[in-house]
C-alpha cells in the first residue's frame, strides 16, 4: 500500500521505516528540513537501536522516501499516519495544534478516500473532533485511531512483535484497511482489538498510566522493604509469579521518566478533572513520582553521613532509562539538581546521554568514561541501568575512588560481590552492605 507518515519523531520514524519493512511504499514527511536532509543521507536524527539497518536497507529501494513539505508527492497515498507531537501545555493538557494543522494540509493534498490514522497520543474525543473538523472543511476523509505502544530503545522489536494492535474505527471498510496494513503481523498471530474511537484513545492513556502506577507502587514497596528489612528482589519474584500481576515493569528505581509516562498521567489527570471524575489513584502516582528524587537524595545523604557539601560524586547514567540518549524528565536530572543545591561536586558519565544533558545543564562536568567519572569520588551513584556499568572492573573502581561507597539506584549490582571487594553498598529495597 502507499502510506505517508506525518512527523518523524520516535514513533513516526520507527513506524514509517518499519512499515516499509512490511512491504509498503512509505513516504515520511516532516516540515523540519534538517531532519529530512539527514534522513535522505541515511542518517538518523534519533538514537534507536536496530533502526539504522532498516533505514539503510529500504532507502535504497522505492519503498522509503523522505519529504519536507506537503505537496502532490503524497497525493496518491491510500492512508496517512499522523504521528506529530502532542506536548503538554502549561496546565498539563495535550497540545493538539500540530495535529489540526497537519490535517488541514492533508485534506488539500490527498484524495477524499485516503484514511487519516491518528497514532499520536490524544485524549478521548480528539479523533471525533478531528472528524468533525474535516467534514466542516468540506472533505470526507475518514479518521481511524491506532495508538502506538513502542518503547524507546526497543521500538524496532516492539514494532515487529506488538502485544496487540488497537484500532478505533467508524466503518467496516476502515478495519479492512488496517488489516491490509498490518497483514504480515496478523499472519504471525498478532491480534487486532477493534473499538470505537474514544475507547482506542483511552486505551493508550490507561496503558501508560497503569504501567506508571505499577512502577510507583513497587518504588514505595521497595522503601517499605528497607524499613522492615525485607528484600525487594525476592519480593518481586514472589509477587510477580502470580500471573494476574506479572513481573514486568516491576523494578524499583529513581522514578519513571521520559517523554511519555509523566506527560500522559498529567493529561489523564486533566481529562478526569474536566469530566468531573475523581482519579485519586492517579493523583497519588503523580505525587509519589514527583517526590521520588527527594527520597533518592536522602538515601545518598544517609550513605555519606548526612552531607554532600563539597563531596565528589561520580554519577553513572543520565538518560531516563538505558538504550536511549533521551534525558527528558529523567530522574537523573532532578537528582543532580538536588545534589548541586546541596553543593556536591558532580562528575557525570553516560554512554549516550551526555550531549543532550550538556545542553540542559550548561555547567555539568562530564567524563569520557565511567572510570574517569568515579576517579577521586567520595561516592558513586548509579542512576541509569546501562549494562556496561555492571561490567566495570570494581577492584580498579575501588582503587580510583576516594571512599568506596556505591549508591545503586537501579539495583544492577550484586550486594555480596560489592561487599567482598570492600565497598559500602546501598541499593533499593535491599539490606545495605556496610
Ligand atoms: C512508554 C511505554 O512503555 C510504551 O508502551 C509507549 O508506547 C511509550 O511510553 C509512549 O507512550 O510513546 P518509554 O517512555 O519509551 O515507553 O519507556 P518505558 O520503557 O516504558 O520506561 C518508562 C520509565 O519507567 C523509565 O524511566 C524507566 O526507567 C521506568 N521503569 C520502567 C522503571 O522504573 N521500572 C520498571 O520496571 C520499568
Amino acid at each position: 500500500m502507499k502510506i505517508t507518515f506525518v512527523g518523524t519523531g520516535y514513533v513516526g520514524l520507527v513506524s514509517g521505516v518499519m512499515m516499509s519493512h512490511l512491504g509498503h511504499e512509505v513516504i515520511c514527511l516532516d516540515v523540519d528540513k534538517n531532519k529530512i536532509d539527514l534522513l535522505k543521507n541515511k542518517k538518523l536524527p534519533i538514537f534507536e537501536h536496530g533502526l539504522q539497518e532498516y533505514l539503510d536497507k529500504y532507502s535504497d529501494t522505492n519503498r522509503l522516501k523522505f519529504v519536507d513539505c506537503y505537496d502532490e508527492k503524497i497525493s496518491d497515498s491510500e492512508c496517512v499516519f499522523i504521528t506529530v507531537g502532542t506536548p503538554p501545555k502549561k496546565d498539563g493538557e495535550a497540545d493538539l495544534s500540530g495535529i489540526f494543522s497537519s490535517i488541514k494540509q492533508l485534506c488539500q493534498y490527498t484524495n477524499q478516500d485516503c484514511y487519516f490514522i491518528i497514532k499520536s497520543t490524544v485524549p478521548p474525543g480528539t479523533c471525533e473532533s478531528i472528524q468533525k473538523f474535516i467534514y466542516d472543511q468540506g472533505y470526507k476523509n475518514e479518521i481511524i485511531s491506532n495508538p502506538e505502544f513502542l518503547r524507546e530503545g526497543s521500538a524496532v522489536e516492539d514494532f515487529i512483535k506488538p502485544d496487540r494492535i488497537i484500532v478505533g474505527k467508524q466503518s467496516q471498510k476502515a478495519i479492512e484497511v488496517m488489516r491490509n496494513i498490518y497483514k504480515p503481523l496478523l499472519e504471525q498471530g498478532i491480534k487486532i482489538v477493534e473499538t470505537d474511537l474514544s475507547t482506542a484513545e483511552l486505551i493508550k492513556y490507561t496503558s501508560n498510566s497503569f504501567l506508571a502506577t505499577k512502577i510507583a507502587f513497587i518504588n514505595e514497596i521497595s522503601d517499605l522493604c528497607e524499613a522492615v528489612g525485607a528484600d525487594i528482589v525476592k519480593l518481586t519474584q514472589g509477587v510477580g509469579l502470580d500471573g494476574r500481576i506479572g513481573n514486568k515493569f516491576f523494578n524499583p528505581g529513581p522514578g519513571f521518566g521520559g517523554s511519555c509516562f509523566p506527560k500522559d498521567i498529567l493529561a489523564l489527570q486533566k481529562l478526569a478533572k474536566k469530566a468531573d471524575s475523581d482519579f485519586l489513584v492517579l493523583d497519588a502516582v503523580i505525587k509519589s513520582n514527583t517526590h521520588r528524587p527527594q527520597i533518592m537524595l536522602k538515601k545518598i545523604l544517609d550513605a555519606l553521613g548526612g552531607s554532600v557539601n563539597d563531596k565528589n560524586i561520580g554519577i553513572l547514567g543520565l538518560t531516563y532509562k538505558a538504550k536511549t540518549d533521551d534525558i527528558r524528565s529523567s530522574p537523573a536530572v532532578a537528582i543532580i539538581e538536588l545534589l548541586k543545591a546541596q553543593r556536591a561536586n558532580i562528575v557525570a558519565y553516560d554512554p549516550e546521554g551526555m550531549l543532550k544533558a550538556k545542553q540542559y545543564f550548561k555547567d555539568l562536568v562530564c567524563a569520557k568514561s565511567a572510570l574517569e567519572a568515579i576517579a577521586n569520588a567520595d561516592a558513586m551513584v548509579i542512576l541509569t541501568e546501562w549494562p556496561e556499568f555492571t561490567l566495570l572492573d570494581f577492584n580498579k573502581v575501588k582503587e580510583l575512588m576516594n571512599t568506596p561507597i556505591i549508591i545503586d539506584l537501579r539495583n544492577i549490582l550484586e550486594p555480596d560481590k560489592m561487599s567482598k571487594i570492600g565497598f559500602k553498598y546501598y541499593s533499593l529495597g535491599r539490606k545495605n552492605v556496610c
